[in-house]
């Protein structure tokens, strides 16, 4: 979703600064793009499509050192120049992520005031709200943030600069993601950190309502009644390096080629021993029931969870998309525990889905890549995972981790509820800190994730089938190559494809069938072989276990021998690989598909 940066400081080539910016942020997903900065004047530059187009308008030699700049992905309004940020409205430039919903009133009013639009947008309102205000001429520019604050409803960040205040930008949020990075003589805004770490490591972030003033002479932070403020700084945990392709073709790819390493650094923090696991994971002893909140990809693997909780530890669990629990009649109890799974911690439906558990006063727990993110910061109790920056839109190693984080839920559960002995979880926990091992192992075998993408990629539509687990893992498989490579694909349940949908299978159909559970693979076998019967080229996902010699398939990805509760951490990985493949021969924008944001942030 839209992309803020924001910069004050040492460097004086401004409009460089500007667009190397927004190249940091251009995973976001965005369609048109824009910048602003201070000469004599506010200068604005802005266009429709990539950054590059932007690059090509910009002159490196003019001195400024003080600008915002933005990438819009398009709500109000389509994706053309005049609705690309930043808008300027009087004296007043703004860029603008969120939503304003209260902006058609807000309009009309402005409308009798003698104000006139030029864009589609919500973000001009905002823009023509402050000169406005400004123009009663009895408050500061502080003051007029903080009155501005009183007529929006929605959500917001914002960076602002003012005609009467060149050298200062400011900024200020409300339910929209944004950081201040605080390097050394140079300051920054920033939707997040990916945007600052070639400038500082050093964050902080603001609560809603916040205002920061950013001078050639530091920062100066205010809450919401304008006293000024200190915040305690936070350190970026990852390297620079980790948010380049360092020689790999995709980022996408590099994610899946890091997955090994990202789950050693998870475990690593988790289970140093038994009493540090015991102690890291929350004490879940009260709990009767759980519900899992999340979209996507970490839906997906609340479906895994779903799967171990309840295989495993007795526990019922419903899994539930948050666009629609949040205006769902809910069925919690004191004994109901809401866990949240968000990669990014930003994801609007999962932040209302958290608040709304937490109005109701029941306990929540979020699982969440980006530290100091609203759902980190709102939940009750926070478990981090440890992916690092995930650049490509297409989730892989932070779905991989949610995972993981869900089998550690799933055997402290166990272990409270006398399930497993002591003995038994180290043993299990042992084998969880072989599996970066073994993903290693299965990425080696890419020739075979590109040898089934060349048998496949020039279909049009394409099943997956699995049963139980596997049917949990197949939606993700049928997701990544959707969203990646525009493949027409759906995942079905092994046992319901015949009741209608079968009727798709025809000659030459491709479907990989995933067959990990020794207790259900005879029926997955007669499965498979009711869609053989009707021509379809099939390719299975299997265990070393429960290989044999089926001469009905076409193609075949054996997975190495794990305890059976950690098959899906494999199972995902050649998923995952197929639908790099395919979209990648497909020549598709792997890392940027069409339509898709990295962080969802408006509902
Ligand atoms: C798919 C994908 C999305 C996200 C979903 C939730 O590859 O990345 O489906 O999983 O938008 O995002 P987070 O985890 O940031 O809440």
């Amino acid at each position: 979703m839209c992309g803020i940066f924001g910069y004050v400081g040492k460097k004086v080539n401004i409009e460089r600064v500007l667009i190397d910016g927004l190249k940091t942020l251009e995973y976001r997903g965005y369609d048109s793009a824009g910048i602003a900065f201070v000469t004599d004047k506010v200068e604005i530059l802005k266009t429709t499509g990539k950054i590059s187009a932007l690059e090509n308008m910009i002159d490196e030699d003019l001195l400024s050192n003080i600008g915002i700049a933005h990438t819009r992905w398009a709500t109000h309004g389509n994706a053309t120049t005049i609705n690309a940020h930043p808008h300027r409205s009087g004296s007043v430039t703004i860029i603008h992520n969120g939503i304003i919903e209260n902006y058609l009133e807000l309009k009309e009013m402005l409308i009798k005031e003698g104000y006139s639009f030029v864009s589609e947008t919500d973000t001009e309102i905002v823009a023509a709200l402050l000169d406005y205000l400004k123009s009663k001429d009895i408050w500061s520019n502080l003051e007029v943030i903080k009155e501005m604050s009183s007529y929006i409803k929605g959500s917001y960040a914002l960076g602002i600069i003012f005609d009467d205040e060149l050298d200062t930008l400011y900024a200020t949020r409300k339910d929209s993601p944004l950081i201040i990075g605080v390097g050394e003589e140079e300051n920054l805004i920033a939707s997040d950190v990916a945007a600052i770490i070639n400038f500082t490591k050093n964050y902080f972030l603001l609560n809603n309502y916040d205002i920061v003033k950013i001078t050639n002479n530091g920062v100066d932070i205010y809450n919401e009644n304008l006293e000024p403020i200190r915040k305690n700084i936070n350190t970026v945990y990852w390297n620079v390096e980790e948010a380049e392709k360092n020689g790999f073709p995709h980022f996408m790819l590099k994610e899946i080629y890091e997955e090994g390493k990202v789950l050693k650094d998870t475990i690593n923090e988790y289970v140093e021993s038994i009493d540090s696991f015991i102690n890291k994971m929350p004490d879940f002893s009260k709990y009767d029931n759980i519900h899992i909140v999340a979209c996507g990809s970490a839906m997906h693997a609340g479906l895994i969870g779903k799967h171990l909780i309840e295989n495993y530890a007795g526990i019922k669990v419903d899994v539930e998309i948050a666009s629609e629990y949040r205006y769902k009649k809910e069925f919690y109890n004191d004994k109901t525990l809401v866990i949240l799974i968000s990669q990014s911690g930003e994801t609007a439906d999962t932040i209302a889905s958290l608040r709304k558990a937490n109005e109701d006063g029941i306990d929540t727990l979020g699982i969440v890549n980006v530290v100091g993110s609203t759902i980190a910061r709102e939940s009750k109790n926070v478990l981090y995972i440890r992916a690092g920056v995930e650049i490509a839109v297409a989730t892989t190693k932070a779905y991989l981790l949610q995972v993981a984080m869900l089998e550690l839920i799933n055997l402290k559960l166990m272990l409270e509820r006398n399930l497993i002995t002591g003995e038994r979880l180290q043993e299990l926990l042992q084998s969880l800190s072989t599996v970066p091992k073994l993903i290693d192992e299965v990425i080696a075998k890419d020739k075979n994730y590109i040898d089934i993408a060349k048998y496949i990629y020039e279909d049009k539509d394409l099943f997956y089938i699995g049963r139980g687990i596997d049917y949990a893992i197949s939606l993700e498989g049928s997701l990544k190559l959707k969203e990646i490579s525009y493949m027409h694909s759906e995942a079905y349940q092994a046992g319901e494809l015949k009741h209608g949908t079968i009727s798709l299978i025809e000659e030459g159909t491709p479907v990989i069938a995933i067959m990990t559970d020794p207790e259900l693979s005879l029926k997955t076998i007669s499965n498979i072989k009711e869609v053989v019967a009707r021509g379809a080229k099939v390719i299975l996902i299997t265990t070393n276990e429960l290989d044999g010699d089926y001469d009905f398939i076409d193609q075949k990805v054996v997975l190495p021998k794990v305890d059976n509760y950690l098959v899906p951490l494999l199972t995902v990985v050649p998923l995952q690989l197929i639908a790099y493949h395919v979209a990648d021969l497909r020549k598709c924008d792997i890392d940027k598909p069409r339509n898709l944001a990295k962080s969802v942030t408006v509902e």
